[in-house]
Parts: structure tokens; sequence; C-alpha cells
């Protein structure tokens, strides 16, 4: 495993298991027990998600203890606008079947989220969660933060792959001593169709999974494959014996189109 540290000096595991759109009894218990059998000790959930009480199910049956895994979730949109981050906070952890979360983000820049960060704040000072952070804030919403004087974000967790590297926002966010992390780091498995990932991959004895993921590694960056197939829960945790050289890295850079597969923060209706 690899670590990133974040500006408080709380560790985090640069792989998590992503959870979005596993089913809360069909496939998030099996799935989250199987990638901590694997080896994973950072899962990404989120209120919205709706499973995490299958995320609960899962760490329970796998035996691994709380205190030895990274859990992060997120507070929704409709709580932040109601000013409900304390309730929809305390919410998570009922269902999560835990006392304290090692990660809580805003998940997305809504109105209302000066307000969600400083009750977020509060729940840091009491000790109540690890490290907080944001996402999909770009750097005007990151600004707007700064400008009420607030804590800086430990984290921001954005859509991130070689098809939209974020360049600029990663500059931004090493300045101000934010941590990137990746959401679709798989590109919601469409790297299966840019031929480069495949050839990379046959030259290290990998494959274009982990070569995706290993970019993401080797740019510092903290990645969040999700899947429910568990061949593919352990090829995408099978990262951590090899390195992309800067051939490949000049590769990869050429996949870049700046388009992005999801929404874009300020254009959200939901
Ligand atoms: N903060 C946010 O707003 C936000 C938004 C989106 C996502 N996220 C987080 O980021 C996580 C990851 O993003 P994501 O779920 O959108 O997409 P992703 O991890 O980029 O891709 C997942 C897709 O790729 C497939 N896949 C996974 N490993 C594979 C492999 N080795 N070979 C071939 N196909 C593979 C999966 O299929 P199977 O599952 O069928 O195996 C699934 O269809 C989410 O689960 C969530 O935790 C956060």
């Amino acid at each position: 495993m690899q670590y990133a540290k974040l500006s408080n000096g709380v560790t985090i595991p640069q792989i998590g298991f992503g959870v979005w759109q596993v089913d809360e009894e069909t496939e998030a218990p099996q799935a989250v027990a199987e990638a901590l059998r694997v080896g994973y000790r950072h899962i990404d959930t989120a209120a919205v998600y709706k499973n995490e009480r299958g995320v609960a199910k899962g760490i329970r049956e796998s035996g691994v203890n709380r205190e030895d895994i990274f859990l992060t979730s997120k507070v929704w949109n409709d709580d932040i606008r109601a000013g409900r981050t304390k309730e929809a906070f305390q919410e998570s952890l009922d269902r999560l079947e835990t006392d304290y979360l090692d990660l809580y983000l805003i998940h997305w820049p809504v109105d209302g989220f000066v307000d969600a960060w400083k009750d977020m704040i509060e729940l840091y000072e009491a000790g109540k969660i690890k490290a907080i952070g944001v996402s999909n804030f770009k750097e005007h919403h990151l600004d707007t933060l700064a400008e009420e004087g607030l804590m800086t974000p430990m984290i921001n967790q954005v859509e991130l792959h070689p098809q939209f590297p974020q360049h600029d926002l990663h500059e931004y966010m090493q300045d101000a001593g934010i941590q990137i992390e990746a959401w679709s780091p798989l590109m919601q498995g469409k790297f299966l169709e840019v031929p480069v990932f495949a050839e990379i991959a046959e030259k290290h004895g990998k494959t274009p999974s982990q070569v995706v993921l290993r970019w993401h590694l080797d740019n510092g960056i903290v990645a969040l494959p999700k899947s429910v197939t568990p061949s593919r829960i352990k090829e995408n945790f099978d990262v951590f014996d090899f390195q992309l050289d800067a051939d490949d890295l000049e590769q990869i850079d050429r996949v870049a189109t700046d388009v992005r597969i999801g929404p874009d923060p300020d254009e959200i209706d939901f």
C-alpha cells in the first residue's frame, strides 16, 4: 500500500474502494468484504449512495477492525441546502455502525456550502471526524472558503482520470496544501476503449486498469476505483509492484481531451 499525508498529519491509503451504484443489499456487503480481504483499507461511500448499511455489514463480516479502515462518507445536497449537516452526519454514523469517520466531505458545492463547512469544522474540532474536505469544488469554490477565513479543506474529491487530468486545479490544490482525490479514476470503465493503456500494460506485464491506477499513484493522487467483480477488485489493488517511466507518462498525457464524463459542478441541478 502507498499512503498520502494530509495537511493535518492524517495518512490516507492512496487506493480506496469506491461504492457508488453498489446495491446496499445484494452487492455492498460482499464487495466490501472482498475488498477488505484482498487488502484495501479505505472505503468511499456517501449518504446518497444509499448503501451505508451494506458497507457496515461488509466491514463487520470481513473481521477487519474498524480502526484499521479509512472510512469516508459525504453530506448530500438536500441536507446542505436545509442546513442539516450535523444531523446528516449522525445519520451516516448510525447507518455505518461507527462513532467516527476518517473523512467527511461536502458532496457538491450547492447553496449553503459555506454554512455546511462551518458545521463540519465544529464536528472536526469535537473529534468526531479525523479529516474534513469537500468534493466537486472548483478553484472559485475553494476561494470562497478562503475569503470567509475558514479552515482549508484537507481533501477535494473531483472527477479526475487521464482523459480529464485537471492540471490547473491540481496545481492550485498543491499550492494550497489540499490533497486531490480522483472519482471515476477508471473513466467509469471507458479506459478499455483507449489502446495506449493496453500497450503500456503489456510492456510491464500488468493490465490496462493497473496502468491507469499506477498513473494516479505516480501523480500523487488518491484514487477510488469501484468494482463489484471479485477478479477486478483484486486486479485494481495489485498496483504496488511497478512504476511507469517517462515514455509511458508522455503517452498517457496524450489521452487528455479535457472532456468530463460526469457533470460540471457549476451546472448541476440535483
Ligand atoms: N464525489 C463524487 O461526486 C463522486 C462521483 C462519482 C464517483 N465517486 C466515487 O468514485 C468511485 C469510483 O468512480 P466510478 O464508480 O464512477 O467509476 P470507476 O471506478 O472509474 O469505474 C467503475 C467501472 O469500471 C468497471 N471496472 C472496474 N475495474 C475494472 C477492471 N479492472 N477492468 C474492467 N472494468 C473495470 C466497473 O465494473 P464492475 O463494477 O461491473 O466490475 C465499473 O463499471 C465511486 O464508486 C465513488 O465512490 C464520487
